[in-house]
């Protein structure tokens, strides 16, 4: 049936001057660490990037030490786990993609840290996949273990419906609905795609300033030099 239209969100990060939401994104990092990342990783990012998000040192450092990850050899040659630091990156749910298709009838939950890129209008997206799942018409099959989606392309999708409300309790006290838990996601997602939009943004700007102060130089350059020959 075609490209279906996406829902219409709006997002702090959009326009020339958009930032990012510093709370909602700690919301979405929230729901990610608590739902997606049971099947999900984020390979792209390592604990001491969420200071981006508003976490001081001692939160980054407490965040990573609640996962363990992989080191070694040690001198024996022995691989070993230990308490992840923030140097670490956010250790995913599965070693390798056979245990991540075994555990998923099959299917792979895609590395979500280029989601956000990687799909056309990618928060837009998201918010609307995940707040997509609907009863599928009479005349649409769906198959054993497969769930109907609205935005899917084909409809078919593997992944159950991961949200549903009050299923975290946000820190900050919002209120966790499918549609707010899905919005702080995706802007959490698009921050993973593209931390340093703000950046870009802000180097824009000061490129504008600059080429306007450079017309008005020449203006009265021209002037000064050609003025007196007129
Ligand atoms: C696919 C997001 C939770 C299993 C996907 C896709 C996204 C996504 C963006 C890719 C869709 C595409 O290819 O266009 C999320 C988010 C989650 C979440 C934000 C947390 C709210 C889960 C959970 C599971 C899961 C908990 C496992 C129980 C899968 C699988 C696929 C998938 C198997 C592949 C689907 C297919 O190719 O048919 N997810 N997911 N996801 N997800 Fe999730």
């Amino acid at each position: 049936s075609g490209a279906v239209k996406l829902k219409d969100v709006s997002w702090s990060f959009e326009g020339p001057f958009g930032e990012y939401n510093k709370a909602e994104l700690q919301r979405g990092f929230q729901v990610y660490k608590e739902v997606c990342s049971a099947c999900h990783s984020l390979h792209s990012i390592a604990f001491r990037n969420l200071a981006d998000l508003g976490f001081s040192e001692a939160e980054v450092k407490a965040i990573a030490k609640g996962y363990e990850v992989q080191d070694g050899p040690d001198k024996d040659g022995e691989m070993f786990n230990r308490a992840a630091r923030p140097s670490d990156h956010i250790p995913g749910p599965y070693a390798n993609e056979q245990q991540g298709r075994a555990a998923n009838g099959g299917s792979l939950p895609p590395d979500l840290s280029l989601m956000a890129k990687a799909r056309a209008n990618g928060p837009a997206y998201i918010y609307s996949l995940l707040t997509g799942y609907v009863d599928a018409p009479a005349d649409f099959t769906v198959l054993e273990g497969m769930h109907y989606n609205t935005y899917f392309p084909g409809h078919s999708i593997a992944m159950p419906p991961p949200l549903s409300a009050d299923q975290v309790t946000y820190a900050d006290g919002t209120k966790a609905s499918v549609e707010q838990m899905s919005h702080d996601l995706s802007a959490f997602l698009m921050w993973a795609a593209e931390p340093k939009l703000e950046q870009r943004h802000e180097l824009g700007f000061k490129v504008m300033i600059f080429l306007v102060l450079l017309t008005v130089l020449f203006y009265f350059a021209n002037r000064k030099v050609w003025g007196p020959v007129k």
